[in-house]
């Protein structure tokens, strides 16, 4: 096998509040030979998400946290260069957990390792809208807050990774759509580039009143990406019978202890009539990951999906994108581009 030399972030120190350059560093090595079922990919696009910052902190949560002086973690999409496995060969692209790195060695046992057929589109939509976040915004909206047409749906972070395909779909399933986004270019997107029917700048200081002249019958179904004064600004306007998909509240995730912030489940549920509210994981849905993957890749063929990127180049780049990502700088999904196709 050629030298390969792999360059790594990791994660030197837990965070305090924002993410500090000084919490990472950079680590190389040369990669070891492969042993029988192994691969070696090589990472052509790093996703960067929301839950990566909690999982910074020493707290146990669904997962557990990042563990310190390893490669930070995350998912990431590549090409398999070298292979001692019969189920991948060199050529295949694949998604898996491998990190924030330029070379990963694993089994092809390893869970959540999954083969992509790009077939015309660019690897790293497998990443954004027909990947992790595009399969939580779809399945998040259609088994959690199960909208009807002609009903009322909002999504906050309307503009990223999760709320974009949410917005679209809450339009394909017939309902009115309503997104809140941080900043007019943000919301200008949202509706003329997505087909939302309305969306609020939450920044331009009048989210309340704002959102109650967007939802003249109230809301019907509210998928929460932000939590916080948003949360706060929708609950007067849920409607008898309304559902509440708990996405995530990113509002708080710098946090230095998630655990006692205010989370929307509390937001809600201390209302007279509580909605339908739940915290829910895209992973619930693990076994339809093939299907809901193809679904949004065909969607996203036919032009009935749209997204946007926010790229960032090299390994070097990820810490500040990352930070700037839980300021609301990205718009659209947050990759780092790690190396060429
Ligand atoms: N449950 C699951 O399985 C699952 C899976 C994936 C993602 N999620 C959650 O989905 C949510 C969206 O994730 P994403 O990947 O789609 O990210 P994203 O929306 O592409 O990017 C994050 C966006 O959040 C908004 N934001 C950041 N700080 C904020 C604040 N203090 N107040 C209000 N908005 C803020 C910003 O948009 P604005 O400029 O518009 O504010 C920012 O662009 C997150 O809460 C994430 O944890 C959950």
């Amino acid at each position: 096998m050629p030298e390969y030399q792999n360059r790594a972030v990791v994660l030197a120190r837990r965070p305090v509040g924002e993410v500090r350059d000084e919490d990472f560093r950079i680590e190389t090595e040369i990669m070891r030979e492969l042993r029988p079922g192994e691969i070696l990919i090589q990472v052509l696009w790093l996703s960067l998400d929301p839950y990566m910052r909690p999982k910074m902190n020493d707290v146990e949560s669904y997962m557990p946290p990042m563990e310190l002086d390893k490669v930070a973690q995350g998912e990431n999409v590549g090409r398999i260069v070298e292979s001692r496995s019969e189920k991948f060969a060199v050529g295949d692209y694949v998604t898996s957990f491998t990190g924030w790195q330029q070379y990963a060695i694993v089994s092809d046992a390893t869970p959540m390792l999954y083969k992509v057929e790009p077939a015309g589109l660019p690897p790293s939509v497998f990443l954004g809208p027909a990947g992790m976040p595009g399969r939580t915004g779809y399945l998040g909206l259609t088994r959690v807050g199960n909208p009807k047409s002609g009903e009322t749906v909002v999504v906050s972070a309307a503009s990223g990774a999760v709320g974009s395909v949410v917005g679209q779909v809450a339009k394909m399933l017939g309902c009115r759509a309503v997104g809140i986004a941080g900043g007019e270019a943000k919301c200008r997107y949202a509706v003329d580039e997505l087909g939302m029917d309305a969306c609020i700048d939450y920044k331009a200081g009048n989210l309340a009143a704002d959102l109650a002249a967007a939802c003249p019958d109230g809301i019907d179904v509210y998928f929460e990406n932000v939590g916080g004064d948003v949360s706060r600004a929708v609950a007067p306007l849920l409607n008898a019978g309304s559902r509440v998909p708990i996405c995530g509240y990113i509002s708080q995730y710098n946090a230095t202890d998630l655990a006692s912030a205010e989370s929307p489940f509390e937001v809600f549920g201390a209302l007279p009539t509580p909605p339908e509210h739940r915290f829910f994981l895209v992973f619930e849905w693990n076994d339809e990951h093939a299907e809901t993957t193809q679904r949004l890749a065909d969607w996203i063929k036919s032009g009935q999906l749209k997204y946007r990127e926010s790229v960032a180049v090299g390994l070097d780049a990820a810490v500040a994108a990352f930070r700037g990502m839980l300021r609301g700088e990205n718009f659209g999904k947050q990759l780092v581009k790690v190396s060429d196709d």
